[in-house]
This record gives C-alpha cells, structure tokens and sequence, in this order.
C-alpha cells in the first residue's frame, strides 16, 4: 500500500480526490457509486440501456434504475481470473477528479478496507437511515481513523425510506458523532440522501424539505484535502538515481510532502548530509518548484552518495533512523503471523528482512480495546515491535502515511500477508551499536586451519539427522576439525528449555540456534545443527544471517512411514494415541526442502553412507 501513497497528482488543472466508500453490504454503496457516475456523465448511453433493461428484469419499473447492477457488472468483469480486494473506480466533474476505492464487504473486510483507504483523503460512511449505526459502521469508521483518514462524509442513505424525516436524521448524526469522539477526525459532514432517487447528490432535493446544505458532490468538490501533505516538512522518498550520462546525475521519486524551491537545503536521512537542490524536473519540464504529490528528478549540488531507500527531507524536522520501531500490524494472509518469524518489510523505497520481536496486543475493531495475543489471525489489527536488518528511514504514520506505512511480504510466497503504520522507533536500537573486534572470524579460522561453516540438518523426528550429524562430527574430529554439534533436544534441555512445539515456538527455537550456530561460525568452528526446522520460511532466514557458501542446507529424507515404524522415543505412537499434540508429521507439518544443498536419501543408505558422502561433497566445495 505504501508505493501507492501519493497525495494528489494536478495535471489538467483539476485537482484529485480519493475516497473510499464504506458500509454494510445494503446500505446502498453501489447504488451510491452508479449514481455518481451516471450524474456525473461516465456512464454510456448502451449501458444505461442495458442498465433499465435489467432492472426491469428485477422487477422495479419505470423511471428509477438499479445502479447496483451495473456495478456488480464492472464487477465481475474484472474479477475475471484476478482476485481484486479493491475496485478502483474513476469519475469527474467540473471542477475535480475522483477515485473511488470500492471495498467489497465479505469476510475479508479489513484487508480490503486497509488497501483501499490507505490512499483516501476522505471516507464516505454510508448509513442506511431505517437501521442507523451499525456494527459494520464502527468497524469501517475505527479503520478508516486507524488509516489516518481526517474527513468524512456521513451519508444518511434511504431517507426517503424513512419519510424524509428529520428527527430520525438528527439522531442518527448524534450517534455517529458520539461514538466517533475519540477517533481523530476532523471533519465528518452528513448528508440526508437517496441514492436510489438521487437526493442530495449532484441535485438538492425538495423532498427533504427542512435540509438547508449543499449537495454531497458540491461538498466533495470544495473540501480542501491538498494543503494537508503541503504542509508537512519535506519528504522526497528517492526511488532511484538518475544516470542516463556523464553530464547529468539526478534522483528521481515522487515528493511525498512539504514543498521544494531551488537552492533549498536539504538532508540525505542516511547519511545525515545536507545538500542544495540544483534544479527540479518534472515531467513537464524544469521547473523552480514543486509541491506534494509531483513526480520528479532532482539534481543536487553535491556529487552525495543516495540511493534508491533514502529520503531526501527537511533537517529541521528530520525522519527517524532505526532498525527497531513500533507499529500497528493489520494481518491479511490465511497463516497467522508469528513473532520471531522473518518476512520481507517493504515502505515506499526501501527493502530488507524484519521480524516481529514482540506482539504487544491486539486491537479488537468492534470496541478498540486491547488484549493480550500470541499471534495474529487474518484480518486483526496488533500492536507490534519490529527488528530489520538493516536501518530504515521513516516518520510516524499519524505524521505521513507515505513515509511511515509498509507492507511485509512472505518471503515464500510472495503474497503481501499484512501492512504496517509506524507508531515510533525504539531508541534502544540506537544505544546499543555494534562493537567491532580486532580479533575476528578470519583469524580464528586461521588459527584453526579450516572454514567454519554450518551444516544444517532438517528431516522428520526420526529421519536420523542426530545419527548422521553424530558421525560425522566424529569424522571430522578425527581429521583434526574443530567443530560442535548443536542438537535439537540438547539445546531444549537448556537454552530453549521454555520452548514447546507450536508453530510459535518452533519458529523462535530456530531463530534461537540460528543465533548461536552464527557465534559458533564467528568463533571458527564447523558447526552441525540438527533440528526438525519443519518450516521453509525459518530455514530460509537461518540461511539468511549466514554469509555465500557458509550454510548448507542437508535434507535427511525418510518417508514418514520408515520413521513412524523405528519410532526410536515413542514419541510417533503417544502423537497417534492422541497423548502429545503438535507432532511433526501427524498433526503439525513438514515442509520438505525444495532446494536443499545435500540431499540425503536415509531410508535407503546406511549412516556411514550417508557421512561419506557429505564429506565428498564437502571436499567439492572446498571446505574440507
Ligand atoms: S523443531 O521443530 O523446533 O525444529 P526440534 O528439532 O527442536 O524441533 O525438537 C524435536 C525433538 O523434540 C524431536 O526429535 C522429539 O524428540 C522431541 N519432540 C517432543 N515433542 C515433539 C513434537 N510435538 N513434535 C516434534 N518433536 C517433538
């Protein structure tokens, strides 16, 4: 959602709004959508037709038409192939350009919602005026605060339904404006309409004889939304540099917020250098300057090192820097998010690896109160710390939801499986730095007359990792190689001993020997890990902290028949009898390694085999 962020983009002259529709699924959404667009003259003469004709086919004659209809239309046109959370759709008037985000309303609300409303200005709460505030209405509105959305548009939809009736109006707005107290925003704007009827819409209404307002489209037209991110300090996320020639070197981006002239100041975040800006072009030419929402390259006085992730920004009001941060967590993946686990954090520019270190609370979007959680389900909102590997810039989201949102990635899959608003950055990042050492990994190794390296076996309980890696360890100590062997159920006696076997858990033990078989590698040794490591996405990270050649990934196979049979601890027939839960293989998974470094088939192969050649394997690569 954060490449997506832009505030507003003025090319004809007219201004851009974008805004999301929010509402239960019969509160007439669609119908309000259709009716705009029809007002406001984008839809075609054959599919009004087509439209009146299918609404006769539902039974409603005459003069009024099913704007609802078309929109499933367009609906299940794109649908075609494509799961589309969000259904963007495009009108104008005279004086503005509009896009709307269409959320549809099924199970997966929250996801849709995020993505929608995390690049609207504003949000349209419809209500539907015989049913008042509902469930879903609170939902939508705490979200839509949740997204830093300031202005709303209450649309008190089927008051004809209601008679036009003033007084049931009334309470409907009071209600809305005392449960909405306490979430930020700073305008909500309610309109009595029809947009079966189309009252109040682009067209005052006689019908609601004692409305003394504008329209809702003339509201939507006038509200000023641009001068928000105008008025932010500076912020040009740099989205790459520019170097088509010798003579010329630029960095190209889209101002986030703040304005820029020429010869103004500016810091690079990364490098906290400051620069002048020499010249400014966007895509219609140089120009001397520019405001929020424009795509632009920059030149810049000095020859400053800055890539694609740094920020150029105002240095009175500087972003943070930190590889520690708080932020709230919206989930969107089926699997629940587990702290420990590493996922891909991507903000407007930037990439590197994080992991959750701490999941603080969930937030429950019917009420806002928070509760204490070991995961998050798809579709909850968590507050939660984040670890990145390498340092990222960034504001906080209530500050600039370009610079402060992201999205976190399934290094796997590659799905987007959740978005994040920074709160702040943990400062205990920044107190704590990185002590380097004159004695380091290479003397070690020296001193020891080999490559330390890690050796990582992964198989079911009862594959015979322990056997093997056992062998071998012996192996190459006879050869003089100074190794260790870190053993699952060893390291569980100890180190691990609070760690049980849900996915949580697993995840974090991995996590944990990943950490220290890296100090052992730092330390020269050859180190042996033998552990289940069920998941993909955890040996993928292990590999990860790990440098090129450093870590070999060792698939000990042996079908789980052959292992359930020599159940060497029992421990298949107690998971079968019901009598211990969340046993690899029976009730929790393994995910077979789909490129491992060495594979090992261990059913058909005697140990001494097996050993024999991994160490001829070893020998290939040289590090024997
Ligand atoms: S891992 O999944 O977190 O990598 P690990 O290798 O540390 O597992 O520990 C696995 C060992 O714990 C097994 O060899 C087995 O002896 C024991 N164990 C006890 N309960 C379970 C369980 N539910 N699932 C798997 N192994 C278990």
């Amino acid at each position: 959602m954060a490449n997506t962020a832009l505030p507003r983009a003025k090319k004809d002259n007219k201004s851009l709004l974008r805004f999301i529709t929010c509402g239960s699924v019969d509160d007439g959404k669609s119908t309000l959508i259709g009716r705009l667009l029809y007002e406001t003259g984008q839809i075609y003469d054959d599919q009004f037709k087509t439209l009146q004709e299918e609404t006769n086919k539902y039974g409603t004659t005459g003069k009024d038409i099913d704007f609802a209809l078309l929109l499933d239309g367009l609906q299940s046109e794109r649908e075609q192939g494509i799961t589309i959370d969000v259904a963007y759709r495009y009108f104008s008037s005279e004086k503005r350009k509009y896009i709307i985000a269409d959320t549809p309303g099924h199970e997966q609300y929250t996801r849709n919602m995020v993505t929608g409303a995390s690049t609207a200005n504003l949000a349209v709460v419809l209500i539907d005026a015989r049913k008042g505030i509902l469930d879903q209405t609170k939902r939508h509105s705490f979200i839509s605060s949740l997204l830093g959305i300031k202005h709303i548009v209450l649309a008190v939809n089927k008051i004809d339904l209601i008679d036009y009736d003033k007084k049931i109006f009334d309470n409907i707005v009071k209600d809305f404006q005392n449960f909405s107290q306490d979430l930020n925003f700073e305008t909500i704007k309610t309109f009595p309409i029809s947009a079966r009827y189309g009252d109040n819409i682009t067209g005052l209404s006689k019908n609601v004889s004692w409305y003394e307002g504008s329209t809702m489209l003339e509201y939507l037209d006038n509200i000023d939304v641009d001068s928000d991110m105008e008025a932010q300090p500076l912020r040009f996320p740099v989205q790459a540099g520019v170097r088509p020639n010798h003579d010329f070197r630029g960095i190209s981006g889209t101002l986030a917020s703040g304005k820029l002239n020429i010869n103004d100041t500016a810091l690079i975040a990364k490098s906290n250098q400051k620069t002048k800006i020499n010249r400014i072009i966007s895509p219609n030419g140089e120009t001397k300057k520019a405001v929020a929402g424009q795509a632009l390259t920059l030149c810049l006085e000095d020859e400053i090192d800055i890539s694609r992730g740094d920020i150029l920004a105002c240095s009175k009001f500087p972003p943070s820097i930190a590889d520690q941060f708080r932020a709230k967590l919206i989930w969107f993946n089926d699997a629940p998010m587990i702290p420990g686990r590493s996922y891909i954090l991507r903000t407007m520019t930037d990439e590197t690896n994080a992991t959750i270190t701490k999941l603080q609370c969930q937030i429950d979007i019917n009420d806002f109160s928070r509760k204490a959680a070991k995961e998050l389900e798809i579709n909850c909102i968590g507050v939660c710390n984040f670890s990145t590997q390498d340092k990222i810039v960034f504001d906080a989201y209530s500050d600039n939801k370009a610079t402060g949102s992201f999205i976190l990635i399934d290094r796997m899959t590659n799905d987007t499986v959740g978005a994040g608003l920074i709160e702040y950055p943990l400062w205990r990042s920044q107190n704590v730095q990185w002590q380097s050492l004159d004695i380091d990994k290479q003397a070690r190794s020296i001193q020891k007359q080999q490559t330390p390296f890690v050796l990582w076996f992964t198989g079911l309980s009862g594959a015979g990792k322990s056997t093997v890696a056992n062998l071998l360890e012996k192996k190459l100590n006879s050869i003089g190689k100074h190794t260790y062997l870190l053993d699952g159920d060893n390291v569980r006696h100890g180190l691990n001993r609070d760690l049980g076997f849900t996915e949580g858990d697993r995840v974090e033990n991995i996590r944990r020997v990943s950490e220290v078989g890296k100090l052992m590698a730092d330390a020269g040794l050859i180190v042996l890990i033998s552990l289940i490591s069920p998941f993909r996405s955890e040996r993928e990270m292990a590999k990860s902290i790990f440098g090129e050649n450093e870590f070999l990934e060792v698939f000990v196979d042996t079908p789980i028949e052959v292992c359930a049979k020599r159940d060497p601890k029992g421990l298949y027939k107690k998971a079968m009898d019901g009598e211990i839960k969340n046993f690899t293989g029976i009730d929790s998974p393994y995910e077979n390694p789909e490129n491992p470094d060495i594979h090992l088939a261990a059913s058909e192969n005697t140990p001494e085999d097996l050993v024999t050649k991994v160490e001829a394997d070893l020998r290939k690569r040289k590090l024997l």
